[in-house]
């Protein structure tokens, strides 16, 4: 198979930032996909209605010229989120559900959850909406290991979260374990899961080959090969629980390569080739446009995208770094070779 056209997809997590940032990679994510769930760890973070239309708009407004991308917008959930929020804002028709962090979690996490008892009638509020909850798995506690914090967020939170508010929708985003994968297999219609490439392309040796990698440090960080295994498997099976969320996550170089650098992998550049890397190393492309550009949409209740993308088998080189405000921004496997090209309408 030499060339690939699948239903326009959409990435159902990613990170676009702020001016001047957000005008140096919204183009990325519009030139693969008609829409993405955005995510609200801005500084100070989107926290209500009104914010999330204000961001919605800065968004628009950074388009390319005749881009028909659509941003889905998120709320950033706190101790002090109000009921009257998650109303409007499930009223809103371009707000698509509430972001759980765990305070401390990862970047621009500060502001979020230190105990869910505090969001019991917010989660009650999404459940009877049908809005939906999208989490950021990882438990927090200073002493459990880095390596264990998806597995022990499904023990201590996730399953508190599914016990007390059975019929509200839920995305565990970013999965990275096989525990993860089993537990959303082992559940019922509401709970879902997004996979990213980098997930599914590395494991963690790659922060550690031949010294510290700091392009390849996110959070959730990287585990082993046999969790990357089992991510494949689901995204490459057809379960329809399982979708594309690239978690793209643009950091500066200098902001990467630093003593404490951040977490954050810059997937957007060339989102589609890498996933369409995995199916193809997996040797079966026919859940491909399931993965991609029907599950997601399925389960956030919207249509499917009107267009087409296409790839073509073409050998190319990624770039070393992209332009960014004061720096440089470095994508995922910069400077790698990549066999899969989208074809981009002259
Ligand atoms: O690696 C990450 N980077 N993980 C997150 O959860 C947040 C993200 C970011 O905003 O940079
Ligand atoms: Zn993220």
């Amino acid at each position: 198979m030499n060339r690939l056209t699948i239903v326009t997809p959409d990435d159902w997590h990613v990170h676009l930032r702020d001016s001047p940032y957000l005008e140096a990679v919204v183009a990325d994510t519009a030139r693969q996909f008609g829409r993405a769930i955005v995510m609200p760890n801005l500084l100070p973070p989107v926290r209500t209605c009104n914010e999330a239309m204000a961001y919605r708009d800065r968004i628009l407004a950074a388009l390319p010229a005749n881009s028909g991308f659509e941003p889905l917008m998120t709320l950033y959930l706190t101790d002090n989120t109000r009921v009257e929020d998650i109303e409007a804002a499930s009223e809103s028709g371009c707000i698509h559900g509430a972001k759980l962090y765990p305070a401390g979690a990862t970047t621009n996490s500060d502001a979020g959850v230190t105990d869910l008892a505090n969001l019991d009638a917010v989660l009650e509020t999404m459940q009877k909406h049908r809005f939906m909850l999208q989490l950021h798995g990882e438990a927090t506690a200073p002493e459990i290991d880095i390596f264990d914090r998806e597995k022990r967020f499904i023990e201590l939170s996730l399953e508190r979260i599914r016990r007390n508010f059975p019929e509200l929708p839920v995305v565990f985003e970013h999965i990275t374990t096989r525990d993860a994968v089993d537990y959303v297999l082992a559940s019922d219609a509401c709970l879902a899961a997004t996979i990213t490439p980098h997930h599914l392309l590395i494991n963690r040796n790659a922060i550690f080959n031949g010294g510290i990698r700091p392009h390849y440090y996110c959070l959730p960080v990287a585990k082993r090969e046999h969790h990357r295994q089992a991510l494949v498997a689901a995204a490459c099976g057809g379960d329809a629980r399982f979708f594309a969320g690239t978690d793209s996550a643009p950091h500066s170089k200098s902001a990467k390569e630093s003593a404490c650098g951040c977490a954050g992998i810059y997937s957007a550049h060339s989102a589609l080739e890498l996933y369409a890397e995995v199916f193809e190393n997996a040797g079966d492309f026919g859940h491909f446009e399931s993965f991609m550009s029907k599950n997601g949409a399925s389960y956030y209740g919207l249509e499917l995208n009107q267009g087409t993308v296409t790839l073509e088998r073409r050998e190319w080189t990624l770039p070393d770094s992209l332009p960014y405000p004061d720096s440089e921004l470095v994508p995922f496997r910069s400077g790698e070779r990549l066999r899969w090209k989208q074809v981009v309408d002259a």
